[in-house]
C-alpha cells in the first residue's frame, strides 16, 4: 500500500496545519524534551506547512534510524504488528480526520500515527525499546495471555506513557502527544499517576473508549529498555 499524495484536498492540508500548529505549541511545555527534540530533528519533512509525504519522510527517517513508515489500511492483527515492529517498520494509515473530527477519533488517523509515534523513534533508546518489544511479541504468537500483557505494556508506554523530567510530569506517549484534549487532561491531580513497574502494567486493564484515568510514569527512557530486557530474561527462565 502507498500514500496517494495527490488525493489530499486543500481542506485536508488546512486540517493538518491546524492540528500540527496547535499541538506543537501545546507540547512545547507539556511534551518531554526527548519528544520535542526529535520533532525538531524531523522538521524538514514533518512540519505545519503540509501533510508529510511518506516517501520523502522515509528517505530521511530510514537513513537516520533504520525505521520506515509502513502504510496499513487501518488496524491490523496484533501478530502482524509485532512482526513489523521487530523489522523496524512502523504502521501508519494515510487518511486524515476532518475538521468536525478534530478532537475525537474512533480509529487512529495519520496525524496520530505520524505526529504521535514517529518522532520518538529517532531517539536511539526508545527505538531499541520499540524493536525489542516487537521481537518479544513475535516469540509469543498464539499465547493469548502474553499477547494481552504485551498490549497493556504498549498501551501504558508507547501510547499513554508519561515521564518525569526535572521533577515535572511530561508527555511521551503517542496517544497523548497527538491529542490536544488528552495532553491537557493528563496533568489533572485527580488522576492516578503510578510509578512505572512492568509487572503492574501487565496486570492493569485498559479501556480504549474512554479518556484515561490511570497513567504510568517513567523516570527515563532507559527504564523502558531495562524493563523489557528484564521481562524477556524472566520469561526465558520460567519457560
Ligand atoms: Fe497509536
Amino acid at each position: 500500500m502507498k500514500q496517494n499524495y495527490e488525493n489530499y484536498s486543500k481542506e485536508d492540508q488546512e486540517v493538518w496545519q491546524l492540528l500540527f500548529k496547535r499541538q506543537k505549541e501545546n507540547l512545547n511545555l507539556k511534551g518531554s524534551e526527548k519528544y520535542n527534540e526529535c520533532l525538531e530533528q524531523l522538521s524538514s519533512c514533518l512540519n505545519e506547512k503540509a501533510i508529510p509525504n511518506f516517501e520523502e519522510m522515509n528517505h530521511f527517517f530510514k537513513s537516520k534510524t533504520g525505521w520506515q513508515i509502513h502504510v496499513v489500511p487501518g488496524l491490523i492483527p496484533v501478530e502482524e504488528f509485532f512482526d513489523l515492529l521487530a523489522e523496524k517498520k512502523f504502521c501508519s494509515s494515510t487518511w486524515l480526520r476532518t475538521r468536525e473530527q478534530i478532537d475525537y477519533l474512533e480509529e487512529p488517523d495519520m496525524f496520530h500515527d505520524i505526529f504521535g509515534h514517529i518522532p520518538l523513534l529517532l531517539n536511539p533508546t526508545f527505538s531499541k525499546f520499540a524493536q525489542s518489544f516487537g521481537k518479544l511479541g513475535q516469540q509469543y504468537k498464539g499465547d493469548e495471555q502474553m499477547l494481552l500483557n504485551l498490549q497493556r505494556i504498549y498501551w501504558f508506554t508507547i501510547e499513554f506513557g508519561l515521564i518525569k523530567q526535572n521533577g515535572e510530569l511530561k508527555v511521551y506517549g503517542a496517544g497523548i502527544a497527538s491529542s490536544f484534549g488528552e495532553t491537557n487532561h493528563v496533568f489533572d491531580s485527580k488522576l492516578t499517576h503510578l510509578k512505572y513497574d512492568i509487572n503492574e502494567v501487565m496486570a492493569c486493564e485498559f479501556h480504549t473508549d474512554i479518556i484515561q484515568e490511570k497513567y504510568f510514569v517513567i523516570n527515563s527512557l532507559e527504564e523502558l529498555c531495562t524493563s523489557i530486557n528484564n521481562l524477556s530474561r524472566q520469561l526465558k527462565k520460567s519457560a
